[in-house]
C-alpha cells in the first residue's frame, strides 16, 4: 500500500525547480528510435511514465543507457524490424503514450505492431484520428485479435491531413510517421501545445524537416533517414502550474524555477483574476496569495487556451474562493471525478454536464481520499495541503506517473507530506499530527 499522508494548514513558501515536460518526453523518447545512431536526451523527468516507455523501447530491441537520473541514451539500431516486432500490451496498459511507437516504427520500418490503448478515467480517448493520418499517408492499419494495431505500408507518401478535432497525440503521431515519408505532408488543425513544438524541434535536430509546429498548420518534408542528436527537453508546463495553484490555495509564496513563463500565460492570468500576484522572470515565476481569493470562470481549450491538465488543480483552489466559479471542461467528457473527493473535504461543487459550479467555502477538512487519475490526484494534494487536519490519499501511483519527487518538493516548501507504506506509518503520522 502506498499513500500520501498530508497535514494541511501550512502556507507553502520557498523555491521549487520544475522537471522536464512529461508529455514532450513521451513523444521524444519514442521518436529517438527512428535513427540507428545514438541519441542522448537530457532533462527527462524521472516519473513512472517515462520509465515505462523506456522499458517498452528496450523491449523491442533498442539499447537504452541511463547516463544519470535525467539523461538517457537511446540507440534504435537493434530493433528487430520484422514480423516479430511487437510492443507488448503490458506497456500500453500502463501508459497510452506508448502508441507514439506506432508513428515512429511505421515511419522508420513501414511496419508497426502495438497493443491498442484502452480508454481511461477521463474519457473514451479514441485514436481514430491517429489511424486516419497513417492511412492518409498510405499505410494499411488493422486491429487484430488480442487488441493489437498493425500498421504497414509499402511506402509512406506525404499527404494533406485535416484533423477533425485538435489532438495532441494525433498531431505528434502523424508528425513522426510523416518525417520519413516521401514528399510533403501538411497537418491542418494541428495541436499547438509546447510539447508539440518540442517534439518537432527534436525531430529537426535529428535531420527532419518540419515547419510550423506551434501553429495550426504543420508542414513536414520527408527525409531519407534521421541521424543521432543531443537534446534537452523543455520544462513541464503542468507541473509548474500545479505548484502555482498550490501557492494560491495555501496562501503561500513560491518561486517556481526552470519554467518558460510564456507557456504559463493562461494559468497566470486566471490566478491573477483570483487575486494572486504572479511575478515573471526569464525562467522563473513567483506566485503569492495572502488574502481572500476571488471566484472566476475557466473553460479548458487547446493551447494557448486554458490547459485541461490544469482544470482539477484550479478547481481545488477555486473551492476556497469567495463567490461562485464555473469550470467548463471542453476537451474530455469525464474529467470531474475528483469533485466528489473535494466534496468529502467540505467543498460545495455541483457538476452539471461538462461544467462544475463551485461555491467557495471557508475551508477544507482533511479526509481519506482516492486519486482517480494523474491530475485529479494532484488536485487532492493541493486541497489536502490547504485543509484543516490530516488527509490520506490512496492510489498515488497515478500521481507518480507525472510528478517527480512530489512529496520531497512539497516538504522543501514547508508542507507536511509523507509517503506512507504501512499501517504503522499511518498510525505514527496520525499520532504526530493529531
Ligand atoms: C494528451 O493526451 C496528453 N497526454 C493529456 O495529458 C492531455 O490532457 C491531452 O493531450 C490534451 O492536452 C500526453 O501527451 C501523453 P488529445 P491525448 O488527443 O493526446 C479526442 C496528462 O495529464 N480525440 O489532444 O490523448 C480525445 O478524445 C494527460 O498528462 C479523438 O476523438 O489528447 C479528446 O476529447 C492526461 N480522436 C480530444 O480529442 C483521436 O484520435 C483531445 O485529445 C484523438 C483524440
Amino acid at each position: 500500500m502506498e499513500q500520501y499522508a498530508i497535514k494541511g494548514g501550512t502556507r507553502l513558501e520557498g523555491e521549487v525547480t520544475i522537471a522536464g515536460a512529461k508529455n514532450a518526453a513521451l513523444g521524444i523518447l519514442a521518436a529517438a528510435v527512428m535513427t540507428d545512431d545514438e541519441v542522448v536526451i537530457e532533462n527527462v523527468p524521472y516519473v513512472s511514465d517515462t520509465r515505462t516507455l523506456l522499458k517498452a523501447i528496450e523491449g523491442i530491441g533498442a539499447t537504452v543507457r541511463y547516463i544519470d537520473r535525467h539523461t538517457v541514451s537511446i540507440c534504435g539500431k537493434g530493433i528487430a524490424h520484422d514480423d516479430t516486432l511487437c510492443v507488448d500490451d503490458e506497456y500500453i496498459r500502463k501508459i497510452r503514450a506508448s502508441y507514439y511507437l506506432i508513428g515512429a516504427l511505421l515511419g522508420k520500418y513501414k511496419y508497426a505492431n502495438v497493443a491498442l490503448p484502452g480508454g481511461c478515467d477521463i474519457g473514451a480517448r479514441p485514436i481514430d484520428l491517429h489511424i486516419k493520418g497513417f492511412e492518409t499517408l498510405g499505410a494499411n492499419v488493422e486491429i487484430i485479435a488480442g487488441g493489437k494495431i498493425v500498421a504497414r505500408a509499402e511506402e509512406l507518401v506525404g499527404s494533406h491531413i485535416y484533423l477533425d478535432t485538435v489532438s495532441v497525440g494525433a498531431t505528434i503521431n502523424i508528425m513522426l510517421a510523416a518525417a520519413l515519408a516521401d514528399g510533403k505532408t501538411t497537418i491542418e488543425n494541428a495541436a499547438k501545445e509546447p510539447h508539440i513544438v518540442d517534439v518537432a524541434n527534436f525531430l529537426n535536430s535529428m535531420g527532419a524537416n518540419i515547419k510550423g509546429a506551434g501553429t495550426d498548420v504543420i508542414r513536414v518534408r520527408g527525409v531519407e533517414k534521421l541521424h543521432g542528436a543531443f537534446y534537452s527537453i523543455i520544462p513541464d508546463q503542468i507541473e509548474a502550474g500545479t505548484f502555482m495553484a498550490m501557492a494560491v490555495a495555501t496562501r503561500g509564496n513560491i518561486l517556481i524555477k526552470n519554467v518558460i513563463p510564456k507557456h504559463l500565460e493562461a494559468i497566470s492570468s486566471k490566478l491573477i483574476e483570483m487575486g494572486a500576484k504572479v511575478l515573471e522572470y526569464d525562467d522563473e515565476v513567483r506566485v503569492m496569495a495572502d488574502g481572500k481569493l476571488k471566484a472566476t470562470q475557466i473553460k479548458t481549450l487547446p493551447y494557448p487556451g486554458f490547459p485541461t491538465d490544469m482544470q482539477a488543480q484550479m478547481a481545488a483552489a477555486l473551492a476556497l474562493a469567495d463567490g461562485t466559479s464555473i469550470v467548463t471542461e471542453s476537451i474530455f467528457e469525464n474529467r470531474f471525478r475528483y469533485v466528489y473527493e473535494l466534496i468529502r473535504m467540505g467543498a460545495n461543487i455541483k457538476v452539471e454536464g461538462n461544467s462544475a459550479i463551485i461555491k467557495g467555502v471557508k475551508r477544507y477538512t482533511g479526509a481519506h481520499l482516492e486519486a482517480s487519475d494523474l491530475r485529479a490526484g494532484a488536485a487532492l494534494v493541493i486541497a489536502a495541503l490547504a485543509a484543516d487536519g490530516v488527509s490520506f490519499i490512496d492510489d498515488i501511483k497515478y500521481i507518480k506517473r507525472g510528478y517527480e519527487d512530489f512529496d520531497d518538493k512539497v516538504r522543501n516548501l514547508g508542507g507536511i507530506m509523507q509517503l506512507v507504506t504501512s499501517d504503522e506509518e499511518v498510525k505514527k503520522f496520525k499520532e504526530d499530527y493529531k
